[in-house]
């Protein structure tokens, strides 16, 4: 393929990351790079990204954006990282706040705004590069218009004729619903209005109007791929999914090993890797310390939890485990932010079990890492789990998981008591079953130091690249471009 693949995200490693899409952006357009294909990403230019970092610079000031409300201009910042073209999107009243999406008030009341303006100016810009993209592979509900304006503009300018959309769902809970009244200000036609495009129950969907008109659908892994046709799992978009199950595709997710790696992870204070685990008794000394718990812990298992603390995540469920699990003589650190009902709760248990739980409220990167390595057990009781970044994170960091049979907890983690297990997984999504489950690792990792030791490293050997899902996309790409012509 010759022409460039375009990527359109709303974060992207190092630059900017909530949570797993930053992670993946940061990783698939290099691997894409590397396997031979020209990548660009275009991403919004948010205030903590500073300009010394990889020397961005400024290319184009005052792009005009072809934007319904008002006429409106982008400035656009370029680097260029490991080989992929990188340009962000500048407009300084929208992008440059604090947060990504939302404050401890709530959403930012402009994101439907915000995000139609991002659109616009890619699409702009990508104009003005003058290249016609080969596809343009658009990722959530943020950028889930880009496949609605390419379908729209193919008839009618000759410079989208051949470019092919992909639309990834990270997350069908997350779209992106706002007043029918976006819908005018969105630049759509009005044919895009509808059940079968734009509209959901008199809103405006953008997630849904990315699954509409996009060439093909793929989200994060195969299981998911197949529990969101189903209304348990569909968030009220099973139909439209099933009406485009042909051009729906499971692609899991790659870990990148150039950041997730216990033999050169700069954050961990004692590398180790399958062959030699001692530094990872050191790396749990070492938080076991620095976190304030009791020292003797470091005899006993350590369990780590890491994650939003929403629903989708179970930290309610590891919230109401934790009296009993405290009672097994364990050490747990819960690190995560959210709803403030499960912050605060987290936070008192930790009052009641001082020194045996340890609970961090916010989001700090290097603890992630340190935490991954240091614990023994990695709890993810996820509700449901597109894919999950950190189960394949634990498994790396010899850290096997105990989790919900779910999307790609299921596709990544091999059950025990199989003998080539490398986690635990629990069918039901109960505070019972999640303990059950905790307990029979617990038990292993007490009764049983060999089999515990040899499940850690057939974890480590997992291997889940960012090579084998660019084969899986470029054969998509291939095939869409392919129906266009
Ligand atoms: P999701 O994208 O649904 O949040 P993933 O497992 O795909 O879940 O990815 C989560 C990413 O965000 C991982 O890199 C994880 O380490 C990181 N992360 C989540 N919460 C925190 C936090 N509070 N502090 C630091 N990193 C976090
Ligand atoms: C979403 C999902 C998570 C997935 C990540 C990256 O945030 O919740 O399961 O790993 O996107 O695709």
């Amino acid at each position: 393929m010759l022409q460039r693949i375009f990527f359109a995200t709303s974060e992207v490693y190092p630059f900017s990351k909530s949570g797993g899409l930053g992670d993946v952006m940061g990783a698939l357009p290099l691997a894409m790079h590397k396997s031979g294909i020209q990548t660009a990403v275009i991403s919004p230019f948010y205030g903590r990204i500073s300009t010394s970092d990889y020397h961005i610079r400024l290319t184009i000031s005052d792009l005009p954006v072809g934007y319904p409300w008002a006429p409106i201009t982008a400035d656009v910042y370029e680097t260029d990282y490991h080989g992929v073209s990188l340009y962000f999107i500048h407009r300084g009243e929208y992008f440059d706040r604090r947060y990504y999406y939302n404050d401890h008030k709530g959403d930012y009341f402009d994101n439907a705004e915000r995000f139609i303006f991002f659109c616009h100016a890619a699409i702009s810009l990508m104009e003005r590069l003058g290249e016609s993209p080969g596809i343009v592979h658009a990722h959530d509900w943020q950028t889930a218009l880009l496949p609605a304006y390419i379908h729209f503009l193919r008839g009618r300018n000759p410079f989208w004729a051949n470019t092919g959309t992909i639309f990834t769902i990270h997350n069908l809970a997350f779209q992106g619903r706002f007043s029918s009244r976006l819908f005018e200000q969105s630049g759509l036609p009005p044919e895009a209005w509808g059940i079968h495009g734009a509209e959901y129950f008199g809103d405006m969907n953008l997630l849904k109007t990315g699954i509409a008109y996009a060439d093909a659908v793929t989200t994060v892994s195969p299981s998911y791929a197949r529990e969101i046709l189903t209304e348990k799992f569909g968030c009220g978009l099973d139909g439209i999914l099933r009406q485009r199950e042909l051009y729906l595709h499971g692609v899991l997710n790659g870990s990148d090993y150039a950041v997730w790696n216990p033999a050169d992870d700069p954050y961990l204070p004692s590398h180790y890797s399958k062959k030699d685990l001692s530094g990872k008794q050191i790396c749990k000394e070492n938080l076991i310390n620095e976190l304030g718990l009791n020292p003797a812990l470091v005899k006993r298992p350590l369990l780590g939890f890491i994650g939003r603390f929403r629903g989708q995540k179970g930290i309610d469920l590891l919230n109401k485990i934790i009296p009993a699990l405290m009672q097994l003589n364990v050490g747990v650190v819960i690190l995560g932010e959210g709803k403030s009902e499960h912050e605060a709760r987290s936070l008192e248990l930790m009052e009641t079990y001082r020194g045996q739980l340890c609970a961090i409220v916010g989001y700090t990167e290097d603890l992630a890492h340190r935490m991954q390595a240091a614990s023994d057990i990695f709890l993810m009781p996820s509700r449901y789990e597109p894919c999950g970044l950190t189960q394949m994170y634990a498994l790396r960091y010899g850290t096997p998981p105990v989790a919900t049979a779910v999307g790609g907890l299921r596709d990544t983690i091999i059950p025990w008591p199989a003998d080539n297990s490398t986690g635990f997984i629990f069918i039901n999504s109960t505070p019972h079953d999640f303990l059950n489950a905790t307990t029979e690792a617990i038990k292993l990792w007490e009764n049983n130091p060999s089999g515990w030791k040899n499940m850690m490293q057939r974890a480590m050997c997992q291997a889940f690249t960012w090579e084998q899902a660019c084969r899986e996309y470029k054969e998509i790409y291939r095939t869409t471009r392919l129906r266009l012509q």
